[in-house]
């Protein structure tokens, strides 16, 4: 059966049955093996890619129910050739352990940020709930996300507070 995905931006004729698992196609058809096998039953976060936006399970998802739509993995989340501030993150806190985990972790805590660029402690720990990491991450994963909440709205305060700036030397010199 010929199927039509695209996948990180990129239109894909596939020969797959419709019931074929999307984690299958992304990794043996695509060769995109940044997104993980971990239990294959919608448990443990690892195989977490975007459909049109949204966090989805890849392993519990049909292939069938993507076709039409935009599925992002962790190798379309970088853009022009820039990491994702929550990959930056990811290294500058040392996040990984083994590693397996972290991708479907950085697609969960993605999604958070899409939608509410400035949550609170609670709303990341609940964001990023469904996502099991048997090396014990956890502390490192909401310190990251933190981070980037953090430096996007040390990033807002600087333009506010250089425009003050501006105008306090304006009033100066007028
Ligand atoms: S492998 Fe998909 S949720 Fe665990
Ligand atoms: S880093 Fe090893 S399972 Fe999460």
């Amino acid at each position: 059966m010929a199927l039509s995905l695209t996948v990180n931006g990129e239109l894909h004729s596939l020969d797959i049955e419709g019931d074929t698992p999307l984690l299958w196609v992304l990794r043996d058809e695509l060769g995109l093996k940044g997104t993980k096998f971990g239990c294959g039953a919608g448990l443990c976060g690892a195989c977490t890619v975007h459909l049109n936006g949204q966090p989805v399970r890849s392993c519990s998802t049909w292939a069938e129910a993507a076709v039409g739509g935009e599925v992002t993995t962790i190798e379309g989340l970088a853009e022009d050739g820039k990491l994702h501030a929550l990959q930056n993150a990811w290294i500058a806190e040392g996040v990984p352990q083994c590693g397996y985990c972290q991708s479907g972790q950085i697609m969960s805590a993605a999604h958070l940020l899409a939608t509410n660029p400035a949550p609170a402690r609670d709303d990341v720990v609940a964001a990023m709930t469904g996502n099991l990491c048997r090396c014990g991450t956890y502390s490192r994963i909401i310190a990251a996300v933190e981070s980037v909440v953090e430096s996007s709205s040390v990033e807002n305060s600087s333009v506010d507070s250089s425009l003050a700036y501006d105008a306090a030397v304006v009033r100066e010199i007028s």
